[in-house]
This record gives structure tokens, C-alpha cells and sequence, in this order.
């Protein structure tokens, strides 16, 4: 949606719970202080956000956590929300430990895309930076998801000393699937500041010497900030998210529900807008629907990383507790 209250915001990241089955060690190595069940929002109370929210104009929803499919009958509710009237596109961001066996349902209701974290494509590399070893569960979603037909992506954290010797091997397995991988830089956000982000530049110029007919995708290929590019010999392509580096804010068109029920119009600053509260103490759709419109209007008009003057406002959770 082009000007929504004079900023592009077309969609909205709806973080179903803070809880993860992996420990990432730039995201939670150590798990995170788990909330009460009582402070995070009921299935209702998520629904009647997205209800609102489509009836601003927002059709697209993005449904993450922590871990999605961690939280019990997770399908339901991205059922329930696929069938509200006015919502066009629900897509989810998981980890795929849990998703093969709910692939079916997700076909069943027509999902409109999965976007799969992973980091490396080694078993033993995958215990080490995930604290789990899962890597076969998750290999074997990934397989099973590419035979639906669904849209599936694939994100990776580019981290110096850890995959950047398999950067290569991310592109040929986009020769092999019909898969899109999206290179992200990782953010200093918690944890993250303890590791070497891989610029976006960089990855792109092995890009550009394994490929000498790489081309730029142009159409556009999902709700996010990334650029594409392939060669023509593969079926997927591969996107930069250049989170740090080339600061995608002016095409943010993105506001974000907590599980927690903060509405916070951007990940970076602490900041947002208790829709918890306002519902469990009664407020109608027409005054949520206000609170709303107010966080998209005052929505920052960039993230402010390495500047220090802001620190009281920034946001110190990790990307669990906000939903990536
Ligand atoms: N920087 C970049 N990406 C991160 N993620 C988690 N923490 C960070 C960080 N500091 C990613 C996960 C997953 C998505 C939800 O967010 O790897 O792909
Ligand atoms: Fe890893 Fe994502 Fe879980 Fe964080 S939320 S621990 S990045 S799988």
C-alpha cells in the first residue's frame, strides 16, 4: 500500500511468541527470560490487531517469533488469519525445525511463502551456531517444502570466521533449487555485536566472479527490502540484505507487532505502542485502530545503529524477543 498516512507501509510482522527450540549464538544463546504465558497476546487478541490493522489498509501479514512453530496449534491461528477478509498475504519466517509436519496444513490454507533460516549447509557447523543438532530436521523441511508449492527463501546471517568459506556453496545450491537465498548482514543488535558481519559488497563480488552472466531481478519477489540477482544457470536467485551497510530504512514499509502486543513502528528504538493494554481494558476497534494510525505516522525515518546519542531509546532485546 503506497501512503498509508504519508509513509509506505504495506505490511506487518507479527511476532507470535519470544520462545525459540534453537539457541543462535548471536540471537539467544543462553534462551531468553521467558515471558509469562498471561503477558503474551491470546490468539483472539492477535487476530482482532490483524483485523484492524487490514482495516487501515495493511494487507500483508509476516508471521514470526522467536520460533513460530514452537507455540502450540501455531497453524491455526496462520489459518485464521489467512481468512480474514481484507488480509491478501500471510507468509511466515521459522527455523523449519518444526515445519515438515506442518507443511500440510500449510498447503491446505494456501500460505503464500516461507522464509527458512540457515546459516550453513554443515551438520557440525549448524550444532555449533544453533546449540542444537538439528540440521538433518531442517534439511529435510527444506526439501519437503520445495515440493509444495509454496514460495520458499532461504535467509543467511553472513558471519565472518563462521560461513564465509561457504558463501559458494550457497550458490550452487541455488543452481540445484528452485530456491531464493537472501544474504543478511548481520545487525549489532544484542548478541550480534560480538560478530564480524560479511558486507553485503563483499558477498556480491564472489558473486560476481563465479558468474560472469549474472543479471539483476528487477520484479519484485516478496515484501522486503532485498535486491536480486542470478545467472542463468539458476533456478533461484540470490538477494542482499544490506542491513547495516547500505541502510534500507527509506524503503522500509514495515511496523511490527511484539508477542508482548507493542506495536513498535521500528526494530532499532526501544519504543512502542501498548495494544495489550488498550484491549484488555476495553478499548473499542475504533480507538485501536487510532493508536495505530498514530505509530505509523510517527514512524522514525531511519534506525540510528552506531549512533550513541540515542542510547536510552535503543532497543537492547535480542532479534527473539522482536521478531527479526
Ligand atoms: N542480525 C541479523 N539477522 C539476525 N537474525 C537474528 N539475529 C540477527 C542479527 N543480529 C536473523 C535470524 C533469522 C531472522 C529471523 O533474523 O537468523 O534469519
Ligand atoms: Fe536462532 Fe532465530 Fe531462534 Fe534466534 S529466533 S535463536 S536466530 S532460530
Amino acid at each position: 500500500m503506497k501512503d498509508l498516512y504519508g509513509r509506505n507501509i504495506d505490511y506487518m510482522r507479527v511476532s507470535i511468541t519470544d520462545r525459540c527450540n534453537l539457541r543462535c549464538k548471536y540471537c539467544t544463546p543462553y534462551g531468553i527470560k521467558n515471558v509469562n504465558h498471561s503477558d503474551i497476546l491470546t490468539y483472539e487478541e492477535i487476530l482482532r490487531i490483524c483485523k484492524c490493522v487490514s482495516e487501515l489498509g495493511i494487507k500483508k501479514i509476516k508471521i514470526t517469533g522467536g520460533e513460530p512453530l514452537v507455540r502450540l496449534d501455531s497453524e491455526n491461528l496462520i489459518r485464521r488469519i489467512k481468512s480474514l477478509p481484507l488480509i491478501e498475504k500471510v507468509t511466515i519466517t521459522t527455523n523449519a525445525v518444526l515445519l515438515q509436519e506442518k507443511l500440510h496444513d500449510f498447503q491446505a490454507i494456501d500460505l503464500d511463502g516461507i522464509n527458512i533460516s540457515l546459516d550453513t549447509l554443515n551438520a557440525e557447523k549448524y550444532k555449533e551456531i544453533t546449540g542444537r543438532d538439528n540440521f538433518k530436521k531442517v534439511w529435510d523441511s527444506i526439501e519437503a517444502a520445495l515440493d509444495t508449492d509454496i514460495r520458499i527463501k532461504l535467509n543467511c546471517v553472513s558471519i565472518g570466521g563462521f560461513n564465509d568459506d561457504e558463501f559458494i556453496d550457497f550458490f550452487k545450491l541455488c543452481e540445484k533449487k528452485n530456491i531464493d537465498i537472501r544474504f543478511i548482514e548481520m545487525m549489532p543488535i544484542g548478541y550480534g555485536k560480538q560478530f564480524k558481519s560479511i558486507k553485503g559488497v563483499e558477498i556480491f563480488k564472489l558473486l560476481q566472479n563465479e558468474y560472469s552472466d549474472l543479471y539483476e531481478v528487477k520484479e519484485k519477489r516478496g515484501n522486503g527490502p532485498a535486491r536480486y540477482f542470478k545467472s542463468p544457470s539458476m533456478k533461484g536467485c540470490i538477494g542482499f540484505i544490506d542491513a547495516v551497510n547500505h541502510k534500507f530504512c527509506d524503503t522500509c514499509n514495515r511496523i511490527r507487532l511484539t508477542s508482548e502486543g507493542y506495536l513498535k513502528s521500528c526494530l532499532y528504538f526501544n519504543y512502542g505502542i501498548d495494544l495489550r493494554s488498550m484491549i484488555r481494558s476495553g478499548a473499542d476497534d475504533e480507538s485501536i485502530k487510532e493508536a495505530i494510525k498514530g505509530a505509523i505516522i510517527n514512524k522514525p525515518k531511519e534506525h540510528k545503529f552506531y549512533r550513541l546519542e540515542d542510547e536510552n531509546k535503543v532497543e537492547v532485546k535480542s532479534m527473539a524477543q522482536i521478531g527479526g
